[in-house]
């Protein structure tokens, strides 16, 4: 069994990331993303406060804007205005969930697709389905394209299962998966005998919120296997996979923590450089 090691690849990408970021500050270019969290969730304030981190460390700005769990749907949607004209800002990202009271469509659909670094916008959405190579790609799926191709995983052909449909993780990860040539079965929570997919799969993308869904019974030996979960149990952090059992069977396997998780934040880091390297070209 071989460790999908994404906290290692993650550090490779942002040492990549640290001298473009370099690069484009020589030129007059800083690259900057905006970060905007509505309310007062625990684990959004977390993955918020993680983003900007990295940011900094990478040399790319970062503006955070911490708004009351009251700000109207008007509010936001000036902020997002004024973000989408500022051409010192490349990348805006606004943390899901929202509160009820706001639409997060209509949001989503209001940041520029040109800095939807995201890649939530349904422009994005559509090049991703479409094929082309344009466009922003979704950070947490596209990060797991990336560590399965830097362990040569060739995934032409291969029988896949994603369980979640969601359009964060779920759906564009499916997308990924059918465009590099994999056969693509998407369970959710209404799948009525999961294991009917999953044993005879070669790679099963996990993203369902939901510790020990993926157990060892439900998998052929030599499955690839990509744990998406974080879930706190008993104050540890754990995936959706029973990972001692499932990895006993399995070829690769991502930990939690320390596979998916980082993967996420290099790619966030690489689309605001994209963008600001899409700035550079418009100046030039
Ligand atoms: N909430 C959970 N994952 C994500 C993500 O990748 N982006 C945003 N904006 N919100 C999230």
């Amino acid at each position: 069994m071989v460790l999908l090691d994404g906290k290692k690849l993650s550090v490779k990408v942002k040492n990549e990331l640290s001298k473009k970021a370099e690069n484009l500050k020589s030129q007059g270019i800083e690259p900057c993303l905006a970060v905007i969290l509505v309310g007062d969730d625990e684990a959004s304030k977390t993955y918020v406060n993680s983003k900007a981190k990295a940011c900094e460390a990478c040399g790319i700005k970062s503006l955070v804007y911490k708004l009351e769990a009251s700000t109207s749907q008007n509010e936001l949607l000036a902020l997002i205005n004024t973000l989408n004209y500022d051409d010192s800002v490349d990348g805006i990202l606004v943390q899901l969930p929202l509160p009820s009271h706001i639409n997060k469509n209509l949001i989503l659909e209001n940041i520029s697709a040109l800095k939807d670094v995201d890649g939530f916008h349904p422009n994005n959405v559509g090049y991703l389905n479409l094929g082309f190579e344009n466009g922003f790609l979704p950070c947490t799926p596209f990060g797991i394209m990336r560590l399965l191709n830097e362990y040569n995983i060739n995934l032409e052909g291969l029988d896949t299962v994603v369980i979640g449909a969601s359009n964060i993780v779920g759906k564009p990860m499916s997308a990924l998966l059918l465009n590099a040539g994999a056969s693509v079965s998407i369970c959710h929570i209404k799948t009525k005998d999961l294991k009917m997919y999953t044993k005879n799969a070669d790679l099963i993308v996990v993203a369902a919120g939901c510790p020990d869904l993926l157990k060892a019974d439900m998998v052929k030996d030599g499955v690839i296997v990509v744990d998406v979960g974080i879930n706190r149990v008993d104050g540890k952090i754990v995936g959706d996979v029973d990972f001692e059992n499932v990895s006993k069977k399995a070829s690769f396997i991502t930990p939690v923590p320390g596979g998916v998780g980082p993967m996420t934040i290099a790619i966030l880091l690489e689309n605001t450089i994209k963008s600001a390297q899409n700035r550079l070209k418009v100046k030039k």
